[in-house]
C-alpha cells in the first residue's frame, strides 16, 4: 500500500489505513500455528488461501498488506497472487471493517418484497452508504446478493447469520441493537449474533461449536419436502421414476446415490501435479 492510497480513501467514514506495521513476536507465532493447522487439512499448500485470508480477518479486521504478506510467504505465493484473490471475494476487506456487517439482500425477490426500502432506511439512519462503516465502527453497511433465503425474504444478514422477514422498523432496530452492545439473537443458525472477528476465525475453520444452537431449517424451507413426501415424491429412487410410493425416510443429509461427499473424496495424484501449475485457491 502506498502513502497515495493512504491519502486517498474509498470514503470519509473507510478510510485506508496502513496496515504494513510488522506483527507483534506474540501474534505472529500465534498466526503460524493456527495457519499450520489450516494448511495441514490440503494436499497443496495454496489451497489454503481462502481460509487463511479469514484468519488474517480474525486478527486485524480486515485483509492487511501485512496479512497478504504473510500468506505469501507461508503458502509460497506472491503478494500480487493473493492479493488478486483477496480483491475478488466481497467477504475479503480491504479497509477497516465495522463490528457487524450488515448485509441487506436487494437481489430480487428480497428487493420486491422491501429489501431496497430496507436499504436505504438503515442508510439514512446510520448515515452511511454501500460498504461504508459508521463512525463508531459497530457496523458496516452493504447490499448483498441472494443468501438463499429467499423464502424469508426480505432478509438481513448480521455477519452472516440469518435475520428473517425483515421491514425497515425491525431492521433499524436490529441495527440499533447491535450498536448498543445488546445480545441480538439470529432467526437461524447460531443463537446469538458474534463479532466480525469472531465469525472470521470460525469461516477460518476453527469451530467455535455454535453453528447448530438455534433452529436450523424452519418450515418455509421444508414445505416443499413436506408436500412432496405427502405425494410420494422419492428424491433419492435410482428406477429414474419421479414418483413412487417408497415410504423410506429421505435422508436429507446423506449425498446422492453415486456421489460421494467431498470429504470423502480422494486426492488424485495427476490432479496434484496440474495443480501445481494451476491459480491459487
Ligand atoms: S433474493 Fe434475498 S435471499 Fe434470495
Amino acid at each position: 500500500m502506498t502513502d497515495a492510497h493512504v491519502e486517498a480513501p474509498f470514503h470519509e467514514l473507510t478510510p485506508l489505513h496502513a496496515s504494513e506495521t510488522p506483527y507483534d513476536e506474540e501474534t505472529l507465532r500465534a498466526l503460524h500455528a493456527d495457519a499450520d493447522l489450516v494448511v495441514a487439512r490440503y494436499p497443496q499448500k495454496r489451497s489454503a488461501l481462502l481460509p487463511l485470508l479469514h484468519l488474517i480477518q480474525s486478527v486485524d479486521g480486515y485483509v492487511t498488506g501485512r496479512g497478504v504478506t504473510f500468506c505469501a510467504e507461508k503458502l509460497e505465493l506472491t503478494d500480487a497472487e493473493v492479493s488478486g484473490v483477496a480483491t475478488f471475494y466481497t467477504q475479503y476487506k480491504r479497509h477497516p471493517n465495522g463490528e457487524y456487517t450488515v448485509g441487506v439482500c436487494t437481489n430480487t425477490l428480497c428487493a420486491v418484497m422491501g429489501g431496497d426500502l430496507i436499504f436505504d432506511t438503515l442508510s439514512e439512519h446510520l448515515g452511511i452508504g454501500h460498504d461504508e462503516t459508521t463512525p463508531d465502527g459497530k457496523v458496516t453497511l452493504e447490499r448483498v446478493e441472494c443468501n438463499a433465503a429467499c423464502d424469508y425474504a426480505p432478509v438481513v444478514m448480521a455477519n452472516w447469520e440469518f435475520i428473517d422477514n425483515q421491514t425497515p422498523a425491525s431492521a433499524t432496530q436490529l441495527v440499533d441493537d447491535l450498536r448498543a452492545g445488546k445480545e441480538v439473537r439470529p432467526t437461524r443458525g447460531a443463537s446469538k449474533v458474534c463479532s466480525f472477528k469472531h465469525v472470521s476465525r470460525v469461516l477460518a475453520g476453527f469451530n467455535d461449536g455454535l453453528a447448530d444452537e438455534g433452529v436450523g431449517a424452519g418450515g418455509p424451507s421444508l414445505e416443499g419436502l413436506r408436500l412432496a413426501k405427502a405425494d410420494g415424491f422419492d428424491p433419492y429412487a435410482s428406477s429414474g421414476e419421479i414418483r413412487g410410493d417408497s415410504d423410506a425416510e429421505s435422508p436429507a443429509d446423506a449425498p446422492a446415490p453415486g456421489l460421494a461427499g467431498s470429504t470423502d473424496t480422494p486426492a488424485n495424484p495427476a490432479d496434484s501435479k496440474a495443480g501445481e501449475k494451476a491459480g491459487p485457491a
